[in-house]
């Protein structure tokens, strides 16, 4: 059987996903907006230890002054760490300059395509490198982070615990992988983990897996994941 989670994921995102500043809709797609590279990374930098909420103000006040990934290359460090200022782990900072620079001196401005290339430069470990590859370059990766565990974990109830269990999540979420719209999926999953499979009391009663769904199915979601033992 041919898994229908992508399909059910995407009508439903169509119609209810989050409006943020970093997302280009189908609607924008469909009057020729692209996905801009460098905000993605950005946004995906970002977000990395922080909220959705907190990571707004940020990520358009750096978009404003820096507009493109070779601005930020030449700016003064103390600017960049300034406007950086009250977001927290510094360390972040510091490797978006260096990876700015290395996207301007060593790739001529433009980020690499692929996860494999994009894990390769400052800042950008598997979980990022995947989301940006993803979103800013449609490749078809598995974009797993701690609501995507909770999300699958539940959808084949999955009762190995973590972090044993990563390694069948990602087999699951590479086979539930969409032929295109990548970045749309892991970012479906994002906002389905955020608003309806959330940890405790999730929404089954509108969940648009509802019907692909083993613990949903069976009434018990918060059964998963499994934590490890102590
Ligand atoms: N968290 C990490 N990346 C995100 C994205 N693109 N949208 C919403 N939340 C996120």
């Amino acid at each position: 059987m041919t898994s229908e989670i992508a399909p059910h994921l995407l009508a439903w995102y169509d119609r209810h996903h989050r409006s943020l500043p970093w997302r280009v809709t189908p609607a924008d797609r469909a009057a020729g907006v692209v996905n801009d590279p460098y905000a993605v990374w950005l946004s995906e930098i970002m977000l990395q230890q922080t909220t959705v909420k907190a990571v707004r103000p940020y990520y358009e006040r750096f978009l404003e002054r820096w507009p493109t990934v070779t601005e930020l290359a030449s700016a003064e460090d103390e600017d960049v760490m300034r406007l950086w200022a009250g977001l927290g782990y510094y360390s972040r900072a510091r490797n978006l300059i260096a990876c700015a620079r290395t996207v301007a001196g060593d790739h001529g401005g433009r980020f690499p395509e692929t996860a494999e290339g994009l894990s390769k430069l400052p800042g950008i470990g598997p979980y990022t490198a995947a989301a940006i590859a993803a979103i800013a370059f449609d490749e078809s990766v598995a974009v797993v982070d701690g609501n995507v565990e909770r999300v699958f974990t539940r959808l084949y109830a999955i009762d190995t615990p973590l972090p044993k269990a990563k390694t069948e999540i990602k087999a699951r979420v590479s086979e539930a992988l969409p032929k295109t719209r990548a970045g749309d999926f892991a970012q479906a999953l994002m906002d389905l983990g955020a608003t309806i499979c959330t940890p405790r009391s999730p929404a089954c009663a509108i969940c648009p897996l509802l019907e692909d769904c083993e613990a949903g199915g069976a009434g018990n979601p918060e059964a998963f994941p499994v934590k490890p033992p102590k």
